[in-house]
């Protein structure tokens, strides 16, 4: 932001100002109603940066409801503004969204413009939404590290006081028990340290969320032997984040390697997981607003979660799978709370998307 000296801006800074900080989606119609400008929260709405919208005609955003677009035309001839509530639209990635909005004529150089001002009607419900999610994780996590503690303590006895016993056994038969006894201790104190989650404090530094992506698939590549398709989509004007990259390359993998075995259990015809990554403004996680984050996208085209588990994917021990712990995308979550993030899921058969926001700055304030 350019400042003619400290404390006075230009008039056009304001504007531009007050524009990128807006919570509410503005964008600008030529005389085709063709998008002219958007401002960060509208490209965060309609799921695409201005520069993929420029120009583009906005019939794509009201799917088969030429109704919408003549009284847009309408508005144009007239010159009356108008409101709609509870409109449907669809963003560039094909979702619908229930949104409140009003059409402002507005004179142009040589033309008629229009100003949309629009209001997403499930902002609410996701800030709702998400809490809750953040609060249940939080409560699930509490209750299984507590428990994980309870039964490390004795394992330790009962693994040492195996190996005294061993020593002790004159018949070398009578080993085969105690290895038992051992083998078993181990495997549990296994999966207790990863019920425990990581015991180091994270070790923040400046990452490159690209190079920690590029890691994850080249580990995914040689796990798989090549055999699935990666599609690569990275907004590379994302600055460095903040992060432990050792931890996000964890989460990362374990969404990753969650597709990877989906996709090996089903007939998929060309396995593919497509990873995009956008700088997106203005965001809500949580109850917290956050100026700019960090969205990874992990797509994948395998058969989808079941239903059955589809809410509880995220609490530790649930799985789908025969071999299963049911621990990866628990312990996901938890890296990414602990990046002040957050991870939603939407999945359908063909197309199950894994979303990471991670905020870029770590000021933030409340919106509550
Ligand atoms: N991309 C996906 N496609 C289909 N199902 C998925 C996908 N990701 C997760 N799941 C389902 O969610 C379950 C929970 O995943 P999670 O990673 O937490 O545990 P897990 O993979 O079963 O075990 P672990 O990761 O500890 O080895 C999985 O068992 C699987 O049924
Ligand atoms: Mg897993």
């Amino acid at each position: 932001m350019g400042t003619t000296s400290k404390g006075t801006m230009s008039k056009s800074d304001i504007h531009k100002l007050i524009l990128d900080n807006l919570a509410t989606s503005v964008v600008m119609l030529n005389g085709t109603l063709t998008i002219e400008y958007m401002n960060p929260a509208a490209e965060m709405l309609l799921e695409a940066s201005s520069r993929q919208l420029n120009k583009k005609p906005i019939s794509a955003w009201f799917s088969a409801d030429g109704a919408e677009l003549e009284t847009l035309h309408a508005a144009l001839e007239s010159g009356h503004p108008y409101t709609r509530r509870e409109a449907r639209l669809v963003t560039h990635n094909g979702h619908e969204l229930t949104v409140d909005y009003s059409v402002n004529p507005v004179p142009g150089v040589g033309e008629t413009l229009l100003l949309i001002e629009i209001e997403a009607r499930d902002r609410l419900m996701r800030i709702e939404r998400e809490e809750e999610l953040l609060s249940r994780h939080a409560t699930a996590r509490t209750l299984v590290r507590g428990l994980a503690h309870e039964i490390k303590n004795p394992l330790g006895g009962i693994r040492g006081a195996a190996q005294l016993l061993q020593r002790e056994l004159d018949n070398i038969e009578l080993h085969e028990y105690t290895h038992v006894i051992i083998e078993e201790a181990d495997r549990l104190r296994n999966l207790v340290d990863r019920l425990l989650g990581p015991r180091k404090l994270p070790k923040i530094e400046d990452v490159n969320i690209h190079a920690i992506l590029e890691r994850v698939c080249s580990l995914v590549t040689a796990e798989t032997a090549g055999a699935i398709r990666l599609v690569r989509d990275y907004d590379p004007s994302i600055p460095e984040l903040k992060a432990d990259a050792e931890q996000l390359i964890q989460a990362v993998l374990n969404i990753m390697r969650n597709s990877m075995q989906a996709m090996q259990g089903a007939e998929t015809v060309t396995p593919q997981i497509k990873i995009r990554t956008r700088a997106l403004r203005q965001i809500t996680l949580g109850a917290e607003k956050h100026r700019l984050v960090c969205c990874i996208d992990i797509v994948d085209n395998g058969p989808g979660i079941p239903d059955e588990i589809l809410n509880k994917i995220f609490y530790p021990m649930v799985s789908g799978r025969a071999q299963g712990s049911g621990l990866g995308l628990s312990i996901a979550q938890s890296i990414i709370n602990q990046h002040h993030g957050l991870i939603e899921c939407r999945t359908e058969p063909g197309e199950t998307c894994f979303q990471l926001f991670i905020p870029l700055e770590l000021k933030y304030e409340s919106v509550r």
